[in-house]
């Protein structure tokens, strides 16, 4: 059974193509580059979700006059890629990848989501991302690393210490 997590609008797979856009072009330059090439490249993602959402709009209420006759009305929901798998199917992909994110179902689902990409070097934290945050860009090496750190939060979830 797949964990729901249901969030956004339309600006939202707006906001997820976009972010697909600047990764993709981020990773080109970090392979193309023979400067950049040298660089351990992170993906950081600090409210990582489980991978993948379903949206309102995709709800049952929208789709119960075609799918009236279904029992299981979870059956029509339709899921969409999240950040952390639009990260995980780049290509070229980043070096490592870290998922944040505080919901241990949502984390069980990161899981899963990891075992399917078994060459990514993927890392999950069960914890809080600012306390995270705050203490891992301390204890990096910032002459061999880059990172994207993308935060999603839900409303004013990010301290202004972390950003
Ligand atoms: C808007 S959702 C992120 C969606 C994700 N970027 C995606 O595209 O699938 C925000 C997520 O942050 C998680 N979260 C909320 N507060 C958190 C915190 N302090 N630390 C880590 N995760 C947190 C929530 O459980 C939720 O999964």
């Amino acid at each position: 059974m797949h964990t729901i997590h249901q969030f956004g609008g339309n600006w939202t797979q707006e906001k997820l193509e976009r972010l697909q856009k600047y990764l993709r072009a981020y990773m080109n330059i970090f392979t193309a580059n023979p400067w950049a090439r040298r660089y351990t490249t992170y993906y950081v993602d600090a409210f990582a979700g489980t991978g993948s959402r379903t949206s309102p709009d995709s709800s049952p209420a929208s789709t119960l006059s075609l799918f009236a006759d279904q029992e299981d009305m979870k059956e029509v929901k339709r899921f969409y890629d999240g950040s952390a798998q639009i990260a995980l199917e780049l290509d070229p992909p980043f070096k490592r990848y870290v998922f944040i994110e505080s919901n241990p179902q949502f984390t069980e689902e990161l899981r899963k989501l990891k075992a399917r990409f078994e060459d990514r070097n993927v890392q999950i934290v069960p914890q809080d991302s600012n306390r995270f945050l705050q203490e891992w860009r301390h204890s990096m090496n910032w002459q061999h690393s880059r990172a994207v750190v993308f935060l999603d939060p839900y409303g004013m979830a990010v301290d202004w210490e972390t950003i």
